[in-house]
């Protein structure tokens, strides 16, 4: 029998404290490496906004803020393996220092997608911060500069990460044991 989206069980698998905590150190280590290099941080829409934002705000040394939006899993529980390009950066990197900040790393194929597309446009160096990574999933192999968690192979949803849009308001990411029926 299926569930609603309110009834669906969850079972934590990070919770906010521990989030929180390794999201402070990731800002500490690039507060570190880019000191004085004024890097743009690029949220890649939309799971990434809330490690985005608290990453940012860990970040001790001056930075700017751009967004794109790709998608790879069209509503689904599994990548697709099809990159589409929704919206681009606002502004030109040409020169910038880019730290592209993901919620999860899966197949490689966004991350890859994007790291080729972006660095056509001369910017002085790209690096990738994740708060997941799933490698049982890789299907391209891409480098992860900063990363928060190595995560088995489950369907993770909370902290940005959704199920049919749903779930991303949770501030602890946990596995969803049973798929819920969607309301639209
Ligand atoms: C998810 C996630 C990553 C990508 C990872 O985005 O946010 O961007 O998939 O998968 P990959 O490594 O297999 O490419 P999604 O397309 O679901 O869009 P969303 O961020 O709006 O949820």
């Amino acid at each position: 029998m299926s569930c609603t989206v309110a009834e669906a069980p969850i079972r934590l698998l990070l919770d906010q404290h521990t989030i929180q905590s390794r999201v402070a150190e990731l800002g500490a280590e690039i507060s570190r490496d880019y000191s004085g290099l004024n890097p743009v941080i690029v949220a890649i829409l939309k799971g990434s906004m809330p490690f985005f934002v608290d990453l940012s705000r860990a970040i001790q040394t001056p930075h700017t803020w751009d967004t794109l939006q790709v998608s790879s899993y069209h509503g689904g529980t599994s990548s697709s393996g099809v990159v589409k390009f929704n919206a681009d950066l606002s502004d030109a990197i040409e020169g910038r220092h880019v730290i592209l900040v993901e919620d999860i790393v899966d197949t490689g194929r966004t991350v890859s997608y994007l790291l080729n597309s972006l660095s056509t446009r001369n910017p002085a160096s790209i690096k990738v911060a994740s708060l997941l990574d799933k490698p049982s999933r890789r299907e391209v192999p891409v480098p992860i500069d900063y990363l928060g968690f190595t995560i088995p192979d489950e369907f993770v949803i909370g902290y940005g990460l959704d199920y049919g849009q749903f779930f991303r308001n949770l501030p602890f990411v946990g596995v969803l044991e049973q798929v819920p029926s969607l309301p639209f």
